[in-house]
């Protein structure tokens, strides 16, 4: 079984093109509102789990006054994020902006050295939530704060990926193995859930809300975007002609899908704490 890091070390070049915009509107949408709790903030900003930089790059075009550390277990997310960093963003910018490969549950920094720690699709792939985001905590300055978002756990029906799946029975004898699901150790339960489990670690000013990220993906592309980056390690493990197979039986299913049914409704639940000036937990 491949680690995450490795996972993603792997399918960096992939994970920008394919699941970055997926998940774009949302994280930006996590700074929004964070924006309108807490203003721009001026310090310095830690990214954790940055990926391919989402928040990070956004965070110093959106605040002049922040330096941001976008921090990843994966070094080739972090060379894909650095290089994105280079062409996209001005050099004063590029300036503000530095990027580390270190663990969420175990921070490379200092106690009390950030104004800010901000996540997005990160938190569900620790191997402990509570130790993570206590992490979080310690490396945020006292009235420092925190934002992430992540997935709630929910009912992942899809109708394109069911498709795919009866079109994977087709091909009978596919190792059902070879399919196997990325671990997510902290789906969140619910936004009260993850509210309570912030509090007892010591943060306060929580708000944990739930939402729902929507994408539509494009018919025309959804198999491309199996092939290439969600099914990945399936198709690799295949022979060519088992392939071509397989392609055969999920083009003629998918095709049988009308075009609502390509739209990606998942839960997800952002979170907005703060490090308060002392710490004391609850019991
Ligand atoms: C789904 S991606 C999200 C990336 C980015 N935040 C975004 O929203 O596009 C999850 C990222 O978290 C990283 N990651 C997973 N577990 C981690 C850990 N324990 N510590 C640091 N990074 C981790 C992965 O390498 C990957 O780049």
């Amino acid at each position: 079984m491949k680690t995450i890091e490795a996972r993603y070390d792997a399918s960096a070049l992939a994970y920008r093109t394919w699941w970055e915009p997926v998940l774009r509107p949302t994280g930006l949408d996590l700074l929004d509102r964070l924006g309108r709790v807490a203003g721009g903030p001026a310090g310095r900003v830690l990214d954790v789990g940055t990926g391919a930089g989402l928040l990070a790059i956004e965070a110093v075009r959106r605040w002049p006054a922040a330096n941001v550390i976008g921090l990843d277990g994966s070094t080739e997310m972090l060379a894909v994020a650095e290089a994105t960093a280079r062409a996209d963003l001005p050099p004063a910018d590029l300036a503000r902006i530095d990027w580390l490969r270190g663990h969420a549950q175990e921070l490379p920094f200092e106690d009390g050295s950030f104004e800010l720690v901000i996540s997005s699709f990160a938190y569900q792939l620790v191997p402990r939530l509570t130790p993570a985001l206590a992490e979080a905590l310690r490396v945020l300055r006292p009235g420092g704060r925190l934002a992430f978002v992540t997935w709630r756990i929910g009912d992942d029906r899809f109708d394109p990926d069911e498709a795919f799946e009866d079109a994977l029975d087709e091909l009978d004898p596919l190792d059902e193995e070879s399919a196997a699901e990325e671990a997510r150790n902290g789906d969140l339960t619910s936004a009260g859930a993850v509210a309570t489990r912030l509090r007892r670690i010591g943060f306060r000013s929580v708000v944990a809300r739930e939402a729902w990220l929507t994408f539509d993906h494009d018919r025309a592309t959804y198999l491309a975007f199996l092939e290439e980056y969600a099914e990945r390690e399936l198709f690799a493990d295949l022979a060519l002609a088992e392939q071509r197979r397989l392609r055969a039986a999920a083009t003629r299913r998918l095709s049988r899908l009308p075009s609502a049914a390509f739209r990606w409704r998942v839960p997800v639940v952002y979170a907005l704490a703060r490090r308060p000036e002392s710490i004391e937990r609850e019991p």
